[in-house]
């Protein structure tokens, strides 16, 4: 390497996406198209999209399986057509998606042959799966699957403290009867369908373990040997960390922290991980007619730079309605989303935590590409001409603004009275008094090699 080479190497900033692969605690599976694609889309769907109050209605109303039919009985989404929701997607920048293939309520979505409690029984009569699966991949994303591991329709899954006749004594009795070992079997055996018959599945989402007292821990699901079948029908699988196996090497890829923003990017014993955060638009996963905490397209996108800005990924949901389609709340913010993305996606794929070094300026959040040795000041709160950016001096080519490609200019000299620069390690770049009409404003900083 000449001399040249070795010293640009050496003034390059880390590659932040590497270091989280270096401190894996366990053997993965390649990650970097994970890593790089940073957004998904979350798709909540099942029967309780028609009481249409929340998800988890059957335990929140503590509703029984003979009281929960009429959903099954009515259940026929005639708009449902997945190649406007993949559209949707892709146009929203999400580079993924993961869909319930069963929630808690067992009510599964695909042609599956171990239950009768699926959709193809339902006046739909048709697998919602395949079609789905398909229409995403052809539009470019890549295939995730959810698969709730709890399961309150299935008659030989022991009844604790979450299942929703958890405080109803005669469906405790039924416990007695109950043979853990047979739910195992068919949790396997319905991973395994999923696993073998929708070719290659990019992602496995597993939800979720909840040890201790009355709870469920990974022999409950025979997690050990699941997660051993998952490895060997899908290699390249991406599996997250709800199955109890944390300190079992392989038996988690990426950590799932939801409907929270970390603060700092995510460890695990001391070292840094791949992780996603998975967020809902409004409080519910499932679709929530009356649900009125819908988040704007700003605080939206605020938590996707925020993420990223951590290194981490966002998995954003949509509950679909049960008629198939999405509610327009989802779809205005999924296309106010797409807007700012088409032009600031720079500032999102292949990006992660800014390296050491460079202080996040006031009001803004730093996203840093390593391959292309670029910094992204995202402006979340305009202020007003000059934006001081400290640890920046003597380190910038070039400034731009990504959303029109002007070029952004700083003022070299320190010390003018009409200007604020202090000192050398700072760089003051002159931006407009008013806000450009963007949600959140991008520059581009093309860093010194
Ligand atoms: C929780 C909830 C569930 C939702 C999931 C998404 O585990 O039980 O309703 O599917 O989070 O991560």
């Amino acid at each position: 390497m000449s001399k040249k080479a070795k010293e640009s190497k050496k003034n390059k900033p880390s590659n932040s996406s590497k270091s989280v692969k270096a401190s894996r605690t366990s053997p993965a599976p390649d990650l970097s198209w994970f890593l790089n694609d940073r957004l998904g889309l979350f798709i909540h769907w099942g029967i309780y999209a028609l009481p249409a109050r929340h998800e988890w209605v059957r335990n929140r109303e503590r509703i029984t399986i003979e009281d929960y039919q009429k959903y099954f009985d009515h259940f026929d989404p005639d708009l449902y057509n997945p190649r406007e929701w993949a559209r949707a997607a892709k146009n929203a920048g999400m580079k993924y998606f993961v869909i319930t293939t069963k929630h808690h309520d067992g009510f599964c979505l695909w042609d599956t042959k171990l239950t009768d409690y699926k959709a193809t029984n339902t006046p739909w009569g048709k697998d919602l799966i395949r079609p789905m699966v398909e229409a995403f991949r052809e539009e470019g994303l890549r295939v995730g699957l959810y698969h709730s591991i709890i399961d309150w329709h299935h008659p030989e899954n022991r009844v604790d403290r979450i299942h929703p006749q958890a405080n109803d004594p005669e469906y405790r009795k039924a416990n007695q009867k109950r043979d853990q070992k047979k739910y195992i079997k068919y949790l396997h055996g319905q991973v395994k369908e999923l696993l073998t018959d929708y070719g290659q599945i990019d992602y496995l989402f597993f939800d979720f373990s909840y040890p201790g007292e009355d709870g469920k821990g990974h022999e409950d699901w025979g997690s050990k040997d699941l997660i051993k079948m998952v490895r060997e029908l899908q290699p390249k699988i991406i599996v997250n960390d709800r199955l109890d196996l944390m300190d079992k090497p392989g038996g988690w890829d990426i950590k799932t922290p939801e409907q929270f923003l970390v603060r700092e990017p995510v460890t695990y014993n001391g070292k840094k991980v791949p992780w996603e955060t998975c967020q809902t638009f409004s409080g519910s996963w499932g679709y929530h007619r009356d649900e009125q905490t819908w988040k704007s397209v700003k605080q939206l996108l605020t938590m996707l730079i925020d993420t990223v800005s951590k290194d981490g990924n966002l998995l954003l949901n949509v509950g679909p309605t049960a008629r198939g389609n999405f509610d327009l709340r989802a779809t205005e913010r999924l296309a106010g989303m797409g807007e700012w993305m088409k032009v600031n996606a720079r500032a999102i794929y292949g990006c992660g935590q800014a390296p050491e070094g460079f202080t996040q300026p006031e009001g803004c959040k730093l996203t840093y590409n390593a391959s292309t040795n670029r910094m992204y000041v995202h402006i979340m709160n305009w202020g007003f001409k000059h934006l001081h950016l400290d640890g920046f001096g003597g380190k910038v080519e070039y400034a731009q603004f990504l959303h029109d490609g002007s070029e952004v200019n700083w003022t070299k000299q320190a010390g003018a009275w009409m200007s604020h620069q202090s000192g050398e390690e700072t760089l003051t770049l002159n931006i407009p008094v008013q806000k450009p009409p963007v949600e959140i404003p991008v520059i581009e900083l093309l860093m010194n090699r």
